[in-house]
């Protein structure tokens, strides 16, 4: 009888938004979710080779434990708060900018996401003008302006620069757009290439950015994690008027799950207004214990900073080395990076031998390396690059963290030797991981299709 009643019910057609239909799920989250189920077994019978998995950028520590605390002792705050956060905590992530990045802000000019990833979508929406993305980029700009049906414009960034945007790349975007102002995303220290902006080279594309009305989203998410913060430079000191810097707790505080990003704003009233408009039409607020124990994140507590001085120094260190053996295998190239997690490497050198594989794009190369190698790499075209671009992010966060971090403070390796000594002993994954890489190109440089070993 159910049966019967089921099978006579009409499939109802939805119609959906069309303009979605070249957007694809973020290969990073989609490949993430691939590791963690071939972890558990590889589709091989008999085989026990561990996955490396190099396509993911989340910080493997845990959170600083005042965070953690806070967070428990908050557990009772249940009501709604205010849409741009808590006034403790917007004072406190004003007073933290302007002391640690030389920003001269006000409370009111800050407001509390759930994520940066957020504010950044919701600021896309309140402002006019195309979306100048420098490429290799973040996998989720360029959807979010999708969604957003706007115009993009990448900026493909080139070797020679160090992977930078230059003055004369941004204004040519800047010249090739029909409308009076431009959006500007700028993502320092970078993912996927390891980049830090000097002082200088902020301050010529502020010049072009005033001479074109351009806006800049500073997506500066990753600054804490910059190897030498003394050399950090904030864009929102060098262009105050028309930058927006966000940040929040995912990277250098390790605490993505919790979803707390934050914006801080220009002294607009408009934007700030239009911008708390869109956020208590869809989010309302961030969770209020969440908002509590970002504030311990904010405060300046001494053991958060030395967390955070302590962690970017794991990074340089496994970054450093992880480029050095990247960069000896034969015809790759990875960049050496100045904060965040990541490497950009470059197959390119191979691309002939690749095609003549059958292996005709990035997207093919990477599943192919997971298939043979149980190695994991972020593919170049979810970096907004060409998809016969053989180019991939390398996140090297593979690693138990809270092992790393006990270990390091234990042992404090200082030369080279001792730092080197330390990535072999406790980041066994990324170790063997990159001469999985160097095994498969050895193959492929025979012109041979590397097979599962
Ligand atoms: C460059 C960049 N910006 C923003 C984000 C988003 O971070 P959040 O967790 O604050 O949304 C990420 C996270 O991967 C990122 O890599």
């Amino acid at each position: 009888m159910i049966f019967n009643l089921f099978n006579k019910r009409k499939k109802m057609e939805i119609k959906l938004e069309h303009h979605l239909d070249s957007i694809a799920i973020p290969a990073n989250l989609r490949i993430n979710d691939q590791i963690k189920k071939y972890r558990e077994k590889c589709s091989k019978i008999g085989c026990h080779r561990p996955y490396h998995h190099f396509a993911f950028g989340q910080s493997p520590f845990s959170p600083p434990a005042e965070i953690i605390n806070a967070l428990r002792d908050n557990a009772n705050k249940h009501s709604y708060l205010p849409t741009a956060g808590i006034a403790e905590l917007r004072k406190a992530v004003s007073d933290y900018y302007n002391d640690v990045f030389k920003l001269q802000s006000q409370a009111r000019q800050v407001i509390i996401s759930p994520g940066s990833k957020e504010i950044i979508s919701i600021i896309l929406s309140v402002t006019e003008g195309d979306v100048l993305i420098p490429t290799p980029s973040w996998v989720s700009y360029l959807p979010q302006a999708l969604i957003l049906k706007k115009q993009v414009q990448p900026i493909r960034l080139h070797e020679d620069s160090h992977f930078k945007l230059t003055p004369a790349l941004l204004e040519k975007a800047a010249n090739n757009s029909s409308h009076d102002q431009h959006i500007l995303i700028l993502n320092n220290p970078n993912n996927p290439t390891g980049a830090v902006y000097t002082e200088d080279e902020l301050k010529a594309l502020a010049t072009i950015c005033r001479k074109h009305n351009i806006i800049v989203i500073a997506d500066e998410i990753y600054a804490r994690t910059s190897f030498d913060f003394s050399k950090f430079i904030s864009m929102g000191k060098i262009f105050p008027e028309g930058t927006i810097v966000t940040g929040g707790l995912s990277k250098d505080r390790s605490a993505g799950g919790y979803r707390l990003g934050i914006g801080v704003f220009p002294d607009n009233e408009k934007l700030i207004k239009d911008v708390l408009i869109v956020a208590g039409s869809t989010y309302s607020c961030v969770a209020a214990p969440i908002q509590y124990a970002a504030l311990a994140g904010f405060s300046r507590i001494e053991a958060v900073e030395k967390y955070m001085t302590d962690t970017a120094r794991i990074h340089a260190t496994i970054g450093r080395i992880a480029a050095g053996l990247l960069n000896n295998i034969h015809g790759v190239k990875a960049t050496v990076p100045y904060g965040g997690f990541y490497l950009y490497v470059d197959f390119n050198e191979y691309a002939e031998e690749l095609k003549t594989i059958g292996l005709t794009n990035c997207a093919n190369l990477c599943e192919h390396l997971i298939e043979v190698e149980h190695t994991a790499l972020l593919p170049g075209n979810s970096l907004l690059l060409p998809e016969d671009d053989f180019s991939v992010r390398f996140s090297f966060v593979d690693y138990d963290g809270d092992a790393v971090l006990e270990n390091w403070k234990r042992e404090n390796p200082s030369s080279e030797q001792e730092q080197t000594a330390f990535f072999k002993a406790y980041c066994p994954l990324i170790n063997q991981g990159i001469q999985n890489i160097e095994r498969y190109f050895s193959q492929v440089a025979e012109g041979r299709l590397p097979v599962h070993a």
